[in-house]
């Protein structure tokens, strides 16, 4: 068998506006731990990059805790060229505030207008030193699933991207199960059953593995 080093990342990230606020998403990190303990059980060294979840992480040959975008791309990037395999399963927040504020922001009588801006695309960068690496995204979409998860795979560099419609019922941030598609390179689709997130987990690193050695 072949073991392979799986670099792994998993939940929100958060983006501060001032000590108290801060601009972020309902990620539990659930599929990013399933994937860490499948691929952990199937004998895999692996690197878990966490944000901040209410859910422990498993044990992983290393765990990473960050908070915002940008420690997640450092997390990532440094660790790139030691991994056979990158999954970005981390629901990175797209914006953050422009400025953050030292100060907490008090209230005034009006309405309160936020300049948001990009936060770094870090599959994006990846995509620029892949080499032979494995890169796998996931996408959560509200419509034109297919559509809006190809148009991903391309500008991305992606290998697999496993794209679900975050509107279906067990289906997305919060809960346990996941109806997911999977969308590959050579722009082959797998629509799989509604299934446990763990048994979604082990079905996407068993795929990634057979892709990697084939
Ligand atoms: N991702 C990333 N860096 C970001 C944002 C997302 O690496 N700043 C990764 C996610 O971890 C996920 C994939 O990119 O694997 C999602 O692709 P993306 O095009 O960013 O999806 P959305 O954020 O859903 O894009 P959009 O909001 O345009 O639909």
């Amino acid at each position: 068998m072949v073991t392979l080093t799986f670099l792994i990342t998993a939940g929100p990230t958060r983006e501060p506006l001032d000590p108290v606020r801060f601009v972020s998403n309902p990620s539990s990190g659930r599929m990013g731990f399933a994937l860490a303990e499948a691929a952990m059980a199937a004998g895999h060294v692996v690197c878990l990059i966490a944000g901040p979840t209410c859910l422990e992480p498993p044990s992983a040959h290393s765990v990473v805790r960050v908070t915002t975008a940008e420690e997640m791309r450092q997390a990532v990037l440094s660790r790139l060229a030691d991994s056979h395999v990158l999954i970005m399963a981390a629901a990175v927040a797209d914006y953050r505030p422009a400025s953050f504020s030292p100060a907490k922001i008090k209230k005034g009588g009006g309405p309160l207008t936020l300049t948001l801006e990009r936060t770094p695309d870090i599959l994006m960068e990846a995509a620029r030193i892949k080499e032979h690496r494995v890169h796998v995204g996931f996408a959560a979409e509200t419509h034109d699933l297919i559509e809006n998860a190809r148009a991903k795979l391309e500008p991305k560099n992606l290998d697999l991207l496993v794209a679900n419609d975050i509107t279906e019922e067990g289906s997305g941030f919060e809960v346990e199960t996941n109806r997911a598609t999977l969308l590959w390179r050579d722009g082959s689709i797998e629509a799989l059953p509604r299934m446990s997130k763990q048994k979604l987990a082990e079905h996407i690193i068993q795929a990634v593995v057979a892709y990697y050695g084939g």
